[in-house]
């Protein structure tokens, strides 16, 4: 099947590489020229594993191509994928400028074609969207429908190969019959729903993500005050089948490009159908004390910031992805440089001269590409993000080579009994044994 793919993000270039693989002739198209020069040339912007392999063999099979016209990837194409970025808008809104910018593309294609184009939008899209679409754009013979994407960072080409679940949302038979053939070769279940549906489906799944990590840390915190392990208590709970272990890792607070904003984005289509969406304005209220709390547990134990040297560990949203937007951890660094700490900071995703790592060093705070250089003379060591690596550090050395004794686990990913054992003063989240034992 010709497909075309609006947008080469990471739901974008995912999907696209993924879609040429299984055979269907995919071209991506985006504004971006630098972004679309570098892979024609081979390189891949997004380092996600496996894609840079895909993308390089859908170039070399010819079933991948990329270009900055819309023209050229819609000309011959009988599917449509409008994967553009739906970031946060004026009171949590999603801005949708992308998409309706999308699709004012499409259609000055279009009009030079025969009707019945099937038009898939695969962005985070609020309730409601695809049909004040299908109404913006009428006439102009699209078949517009949802189709949302459920892949994450770290795993977007594993998540697209094998999706837990393919959310088609349609009510027109001829594009159902489209989208449902352009996944034939995916063995998933496929729901076949309303648009509107569809659109929740994606933002509950984001929702009830969020909702279990915001009550994992709330558990975390009556744990302190219990003397109780939080990892414990999230084993022992998520061994229910009905509950499940996993997004039950308490920490310093959930971030990244899509929670955060998807939260609040739902809690303003609440608002506007006058629906008060109390639960989820708790999860995010949750989220924010998550990490003023936890900030103030260090301060607290460093007696304050000001001439401390921080050394931080993991900067980046979560383990195993580059990115940091809205990434606790690089907040979490950055409120501590404002309130007059040095920090030095180490990410093995970033580097002093790419990535994150200069806009680090304008907001005050120092990029090592060496683990042990950052502790180097650090009054603590904070653990921002979960690393495997950070788990398997060698621990003598960090002892020998920082000033003090601290280390703030902010993901509880450490070797607790380790680093106690030689002498560090060992702070986890929601581990109220440490407080029972008279540590902190
Ligand atoms: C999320 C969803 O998991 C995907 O299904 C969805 O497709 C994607 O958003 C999207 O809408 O595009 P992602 O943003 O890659 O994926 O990140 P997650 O793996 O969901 O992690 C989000 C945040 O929660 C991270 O900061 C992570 O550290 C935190 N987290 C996660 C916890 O604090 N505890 C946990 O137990 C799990």
């Amino acid at each position: 099947m010709n497909v075309a793919v609006i947008g080469c993000g990471y739901v974008g270039l995912s999907s696209g590489a993924v879609l040429a693989s299984m055979g269907h002739s995919v071209v991506c198209a985006d504004k971006d020229r630098a972004v679309v020069e570098s892979l024609r040339s081979g390189r891949v912007h997004i380092p996600e594993p496996g894609l840079q392999d895909l993308v390089a063999s859908g170039t070399a099979s010819g079933g991948l191509r990329f270009t900055t016209s819309a023209r050229e990837a819609v000309g011959n194409a009988a599917v449509v994928l409008v994967c553009t970025g739906t970031p946060s808008g004026p009171g949590g809104h999603a801005d949708l400028s992308q998409v309706y910018s999308a699709y004012e593309e499409i259609c000055a294609v279009r009009e030079e074609r025969a009707p019945g184009l099937v038009v898939a939008t695969k962005s985070t899209i609020p309730p409601g969207t695809t049909l004040r679409l299908r109404t913006a754009f009428a006439g102009k013979g699209l078949s517009i429908c949802s189709n949302p994407e459920f892949l994450r960072e770290g795993s977007a080409v594993r998540d697209c190969i094998r999706p837990d679940r393919i959310v088609i949302g349609s009510d027109d038979p001829a594009a159902t019959q489209a989208l449902t053939s352009l996944y034939s070769a995916f063995r998933s279940p496929v729901f076949v729903v309303s648009p509107t549906e569809a659109e929740l489906i994606k933002y509950a799944s984001n929702a009830f993500l969020a909702l279990k990590v915001s009550f994992i840390n709330e558990m975390a915190e009556l744990c302190e005050a219990l003397g109780a392990d939080v990892t414990r208590i999230a084993a022992g709970a998520g061994a229910d089948p009905r509950i499940g272990g996993s997004f039950l890792e308490a920490g310093i607070g959930f971030g990244g490009p899509c929670l955060p904003k998807d939260l609040a984005a739902l809690i303003a289509a609440g608002g506007d159908c006058g629906v008060d969406m109390a639960i989820l304005r708790q999860a995010l209220a949750r989220n924010t004390r998550q990490r003023e709390r936890s900030l103030e547990r260090v301060r607290a134990a460093l007696g304050g910031f000001s001439g401390r040297k921080v050394a931080v560990w993991g900067v980046t949203f979560k383990e195993g992805s580059g990115d940091t937007r809205q990434s606790p951890s690089l907040d979490f660094a950055q409120r501590i440089a404002r309130l007059g700490g040095e920090v030095i900071c180490y990410d093995p995703a970033l580097t002093p001269e790419c990535n994150g790592g200069p806009q680090l060093e304008t907001a005050g705070m120092a990029v090592c590409d060496d683990k042990y250089e950052a502790v180097a003379g650090a009054d603590a060591l904070l653990v921002l993000t979960g690393w495997d690596e950070f788990r398997w550090a060698d621990w003598p050395r960090v002892r020998g080579l920082m000033r003090g004794g601290l280390v703030f686990d902010g993901r509880n990913v450490l070797p607790v009994d380790l680093l106690r054992h030689i002498g560090f003063e060992y702070m986890g989240i929601g581990c109220g044994v440490a407080a029972s034992q008279g540590g902190v």
